[in-house]
């Protein structure tokens, strides 16, 4: 296992670690970026937004995508991606899952094909309450490709703060699989907050198990933990 990982508790400071690492990635030749969205992602986002740095012959593919929402609604991953980041640093070319396709599981292997055309870098991941990466939930097989999910009621609840009520949550979402995820060479995983602890803790401390997806990452040779949380 090579989980290098850094508690940083001072958040400003975690996440001048945070652009640091994505930075030396690309002065390294980097040219492949996978991207999250969520709340973790923000004030990274942010960071590169005001930065000089230039990713204008680099590739970004991104985790996942809402089944069934508009890609004009605020909360779709393509919405926020725009708003946080493309539209200011934008890429050679971006990848999303699109959400609105008529047939989700085609869409799903077409971007699977997408992923298999690329050599991923570089991957960021945020990490879920109840472990998961990407919207893959407890129980998804190690080696799953992009397929669709249906969201548990766990992401339900705490994507909900980004929407009116709970209802409005979508119930489904095309995500990158835990097989293509570890695909890739590098991979920085960032948790922030106490909500995170007991996934963080699975990972550090406890048993590889599908039930709690994160602890997946003990398996790959690359991977850097940013989290605030002593553990
Ligand atoms: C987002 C994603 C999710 C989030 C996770 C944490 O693209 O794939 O795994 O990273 O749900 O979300 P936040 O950062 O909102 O706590």
């Amino acid at each position: 296992m090579t989980i290098q990982l850094e508690s940083i508790q001072n958040i400003d400071q975690l996440y001048d670690r945070a652009f640091s690492i994505l930075e030396e990635q690309k002065n390294n030749g980097a040219k492949t970026f996978g991207l999250a969205t969520g709340g973790t992602m923000l004030p990274l986002y942010e960071r590169i937004r005001k930065s000089t740095i230039d990713f204008s012959n680099c590739k970004s593919v991104n985790l996942d995508e809402y089944v069934g929402l508009p890609k004009e609604h605020s909360q779709s991953y393509i919405s926020f991606m725009k708003k946080q980041l493309f539209d200011t640093k934008p890429f050679e070319v971006s990848y999303l899952p699109n959400g609105e396709a008529e047939k989700p599981e085609e869409e799903a292997a077409r971007y699977e094909n997408v992923l298999k055309s690329l050599d991923l870098d570089f991957q960021l991941l945020g990490l879920g309450e109840n472990g998961h990466i990407g919207f893959n939930e407890p129980g998804t097989s190690f080696r799953s490709e992009t397929h669709v999910v249906t969201l548990t009621d766990s992401t339900k609840r705490a994507n909900a703060r980004f929407f009116n009520s709970i209802d409005e949550v979508p119930t489904q979402a095309i995500t990158m699989g835990i097989g293509s995820i570890m695909r890739a060479h590098q991979i920085l995983l960032i948790a922030v907050g106490e909500k995170k602890r007991a996934a963080i803790q699975a990972l550090m401390n406890g048993d590889m198990t599908e039930d709690i997806p994160v602890t997946v990452l003990k398996e790959h040779d690359n991977v850097i933990v940013l989290t605030d949380l002593i553990v």
